[in-house]
Parts: C-alpha cells; sequence; structure tokens
C-alpha cells in the first residue's frame, strides 16, 4: 500500500526496522516531553486563510543561502543511515537531488562522505560538532570542502549527549560492518567495546568538547570560508549573538527532542529568533514537521525554510532512495496544497497574517 500521509510511512518503517535500530531514530530524550511539544505546537496554530487571490499558478521553489530548493523543506543531518537500509546516505543523497534540495550530511554517517556527495550532483551541505580533538574538526572541514559541500551546519546543543532511554535499555549499538566512518581516518570511528547502556552515549562522551564557548565558533570562523550555520538554538539572545560572531544562519533546533528534556517546542522559540536575528541571515527550523501546513506555519513565523529528520529515514526504511523520495515528493505536494488553500502562489506570499 503506498503510504498517503509521512505517519504512515512511519508505520511502514517499524516494520521493516530492527527494535534497536526503530526506537534510536524515533527516540527522545528522558519523558520525550519536548518531541511531543514539537508536534502538539504545530497543531494549535490555525491558518487564517483568505479568499479569492487566484492561486492558479503557483511555485513553491524558494533558495537558502543562494541555494535554489524546490520547496522550503531540506534534509536535515540524521545519522546512521545504513541502518534504514543498505545503499545509507547515498540513496538519501540521490532521493534529494531529485527532489531538487539540500542534504544536510551528518558527521555520524555510516558512508564516507566523500561517497555521498558523488552519489548524487544536487547540493550538499555538512553537518559538524566540534570534537575535543581540533585536528580532527579541521580534518573533517577539509573534506567536506574538497567534496563540494556548500556550508557547514555547526551542531550546538550537545555539550553532552541527552538520555535516550532506549537506547540505555538496549545497549544500542552499530551492526557489525558499519561504523562512524568519517572519522576512521582518525581511528575514532568505532563505539567503545563491552560498555552497557548506549554505545553512542560512550562514543560521544569520548569525542565530543563539553568546554566549547563562543570563543570555538569564532576559531571555527577563522578556519573557513564556508557559510556557517548555528543550529540548536532556541533563545532570541543566542540567535543574536550567532550573527554577530558572523554565523550565516541559525538553525532553531531541539535536536529533534533528543537533547534536553523540556526544551520549548521549535514553532514556538522560532518568533523571537527571528525577532532578533532581524532578516541579517536566514533563520531555518526543524523539529516536528509532518504536514504542508506546518512549513506554511513556519514560514509564515519567519523562518526561510524548514528541514526534516526522522520522516527521511522512515521513507529510507520503507522503500531505500525511492521511499525517501516519496516523502519529499508527498510533503511537497502537500505544501503546495496547503500554499494554495492559504491564498498564496509562492513562498514568499506566506505571511504574519495567516496567523490571524
Ligand atoms: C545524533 O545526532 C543523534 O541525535 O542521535
Amino acid at each position: 500500500m503506498r503510504p498517503v500521509n509521512l505517519a504512515e510511512f512511519e508505520d511502514l518503517a517499524r516494520g521493516k526496522l530492527t527494535r534497536e535500530a526503530y526506537e534510536y531514530y524515533a527516540g527522545a530524550a528522558n519523558d520525550g516531553i519536548t518531541l511531543r511539544a514539537n508536534r502538539e505546537a504545530y497543531e494549535r496554530i490555525a491558518l487564517h486563510y483568505p479568499v479569492f487571490r487566484d492561486v492558479t499558478v503557483r511555485d513553491s521553489a524558494t533558495s537558502v543561502l543562494g541555494e535554489k530548493i524546490s520547496f522550503p523543506v531540506m534534509v536535515a543531518p540524521t545519522a546512521f543511515h545504513r541502518l534504514a537500509c543498505e545503499q545509507g546516505e547515498c540513496a538519501t543523497a540521490r532521493a534529494a537531488a531529485r527532489a531538487g534540495t539540500v542534504m544536510v550530511i551528518s558527521t555520524l554517517a555510516t558512508t564516507l562522505l566523500e561517497e555521498v556527495t558523488a552519489a548524487a550532483d544536487g547540493p550538499t551541505w555538512f553537518q559538524l560538532y566540534i570534537y575535543k580533538d581540533r585536528g580532527a574538526t579541521l580534518e573533517l572541514i577539509r573534506r567536506a570542502e574538497a567534496a563540494g559541500c556548500r556550508a557547514l551546519v555547526l551542531t550546538v546543543d550537545t555539550a553532552v549527549w541527552g538520555r535516550r532511554e532506549a537506547d540505555v535499555r538496549n545497549n544500542f549499538t552499530l551492526p557489525k560492518g558499519l561504523s562512524v566512518v568519517n572519522l576512521a581516518a582518525q581511528a575514532k570511528q568505532a563505539f567503545p567495546e563491552g560498555v552497557s547502556g548506549s554505545g553512542l552515549a560512550a562514543y560521544t562522551a569520548e569525542m565530543l568538547d563539553a568546554s566549547l564557548t563562543w570563543q570555538d565558533l569564532a576559531w571555527l570562523l577563522t578556519q573557513t570560508k564556508l557559510p556557517v550555520l548555528l543550529k540548536g538554538v532556541v533563545r532570541a539572545d543566542d540567535a543574536a549573538r550567532a550573527v554577530e560572531y558572523g554565523a550565516a544562519g541559525v538553525v532553531v533546533s531541539n535536536h529533534g527532542g533528543r537533547q534536553l528534556d523540556s526544551a520549548p517546542a521549535t514553532i514556538e522559540a522560532l518568533p523571537r529568533v527571528v525577532e532578533a536575528v532581524a532578516g541579517r541571515v536566514p533563520v531555518l527550523v526543524d523539529g516536528g514537521v509532518r504536514r504542508g501546513t506546518d512549513v506554511v506555519k513556519a514560514l509564515a513565523l519567519g523562518a526561510r525554510a524548514v528541514l526534516i529528520g526522522r520522516p527521511v529515514l522512515w521513507g529510507l526504511a520503507a522503500d531505500g532512495e525511492d521511499g525517501a523520495y516519496g516523502v519529499l515528493e508527498l510533503l511537497k505536494a502537500e505544501f503546495d496544497l496547503a500554499m494554495a488553500l492559504c491564498g498564496a502562489r509562492t513562498p514568499d506570499e506566506i505571511g504574519r497574517g495567516l496567523l490571524g
């Protein structure tokens, strides 16, 4: 049966993934308060549509940092795509390119970033952490630059790793043959042996740097000419500071509810961030986007575009590249419909007026 919405892709995926993999992707920190809040906040927003707007001719395309995309949805960085299907991140790259959008490649990919960028000629950005090992961090940046990634997305909400209780219970680890292959050159690709609890949490405890401050962002910005977006911001003061330091964009994100449980819903944090940024750089948002109407809501609140994470994984697990492409195309069709019913012919015509 062909899924008619993103939730049905998740149902299909659940039937195909191992329990450990499904719970890793679906899981959230602690009680899942933020995970649920991300969705519920979208459900509370009503769209006050105008009538008589001649929407016969429409174009859902837009651009983000000069990147033309076919609709205001990009593929968020998520880890370990080869848990979902054999082709893993390469399948995602081909799906994103076919759908005409940007894929943000995760550092925690199960495929070398060079193979992912070579798999399709669509635009890619690269997600980065600043590791304790600054040499390894720089090496990743150089490789992303050389492979043609057009922006870096620095994740800033992981000073320490969130406690995903399902992963603790499942002793989550990667199956034989899969690893954090992007770090293989530094011999940092394997989770520590013999840990009980989440192997990923043990790995990140070794790798991630809890001592990071704004000075580390300043340092990073001197190390690359690529635009750097900060992902994981929910506060106006942090967003303003990011822009003052030279960030090229801000992604309002709470890591899909996987880090601080009780972080605000991203769609509720968005307006204050947009106000603080005041148009100086694009503001993106992720977390809980499951419907075309959600995309309209995010744009009405000032986002340039949104990113989706888990739904792409559900598509991959359901049917590889075609499944991930199916998810993106379904959301694109929903967005076009929602835009039309809101009296808008282009994303730029979606404004605050829709919120009543
Ligand atoms: C990776 O970023 C994760 O949230 O597991």
